[in-house]
């Protein structure tokens, strides 16, 4: 019968036999099914194993520490964790068109990750947590007019370096990886974690971005995940989080008028990302998001909530 941890024996016996004495890189985004792959890996290779993690400063607040303490100090795994914050940020600067942001992520997170891997001299293997569900989609015949939005992966990497595929689970579902991540030890936090976009925080501040405004963002995210984790609903969501638009809008604190910019709270539900409809979210919850965004958030002083369905919108504003 097959079970977890029959699945884990399985898989750490075919790691070994593959990668031999080799040297395996593997870049963690901070989301799941790298952090599972991670964690297995390493439990079948031990240090063969170097995992590269970047701060693109496009993070939500606290996240880097997260994935770095959980890997170095919790795990003991090799982890190459680069501050690139500013590189990101110079050449992001000036533009407001959201492939574009896209695209100079992608591209700069490939550079970043190939320098890493030239430090390391050879490499043998790079995993990656391709789940089934990918496997299907690559092989479908989607054309390029299909996309609609490109996806920040690192697919283009393998083939660009060279490098052969470690996949432990591509024949996994995502709640199977979960349950596996949970098996290994992992904590909740990092099990049942809501899906994040590789740009992060770029395709949610709308329009041109600036290290105040990500700030900005960052924090009334914070806010928003806090809440709904109180309410005992982040597991119960697709996703959940802030949007911060360019739009200043007039309101009134104490006796003063103010001129702040406006943040969207979005919160969606969906099985796989490709239709999504808004969460009914209790009123005191909208009220207690809102209300903490305006008062803790320096620089907003208004909240709206998004209540519309993916088709026709997506489920990220940009
Ligand atoms: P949209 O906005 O297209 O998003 O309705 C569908 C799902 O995909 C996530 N998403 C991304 N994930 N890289 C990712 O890894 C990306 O560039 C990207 N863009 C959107 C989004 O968060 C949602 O879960």
């Amino acid at each position: 019968t097959w079970t977890m941890a029959n699945f884990i024996e399985t898989e750490i016996a075919t790691i070994r036999e593959k990668v031999g004495t080799g040297k395996v890189l593997c870049a963690l985004s901070g989301g799941v099914d790298s952090a599972v792959v991670a964690v297995l890996i390493h439990k079948a290779i031990g240090d063969q194993l170097h995992c590269v993690f970047v701060n693109n400063g496009l993070l939500r607040k606290g996240e880097a520490e997260k994935v770095v303490n959980l890997f170095t100090k919790h795990f003991k795994i090799n982890l190459q964790h680069v501050e690139a914050t500013d590189r990101f940020l110079d050449k992001l600067t000036g533009i407001s068109d959201p492939e574009q942001k896209r695209k100079i992520i992608g591209n700069e997170f490939i550079y970043l990750f190939e320098e890493e891997a030239k430090k390391l001299g050879q490499v043998d293997y790079l995993a990656q947590g391709t789940l089934y569900p990918d496997v299907i989609e690559s092989v479908s015949t989607k054309g390029p007019s299909a996309v609609i939005k490109s996806h920040h992966n690192v697919g283009g990497l393998p083939e660009k370096m060279n490098l052969k595929l470690l996949e432990p689970v591509r024949e996994l579902f995502k709640d199977e990886v979960r349950l596996l991540g949970k098996e290994l030890g992992m904590p909740d936090e990092m099990v049942y974690r809501q899906p994040f976009p590789g740009p992060g925080l770029a395709i949610r501040c709308i329009g041109e971005l600036s290290p105040e405004k990500l700030d900005i963002l960052r924090e009334a995210d914070a806010i928003v995940i806090d809440e709904i984790r109180k309410a005992g609903l982040y597991r119960d969501i697709w996703q959940s989080f802030a949007v911060l638009l360019p739009v200043k809008t007039v309101g009134v604190m104490g006796d003063a008028r103010t001129y702040e910019y406006t943040c969207v709270l979005r919160a969606v539900n969906s099985l796989d990302g490709m239709t999504a409809d808004w969460v009914k979210l209790p009123y005191e919850l909208l009220g207690s998001i809102s209300s903490r965004i305006i008062n803790e958030v320096k620089g907003v002083n208004r909240v709206a909530y998004d209540i519309s369905q993916k088709p026709p919108a997506t489920i990220e504003w940009e």
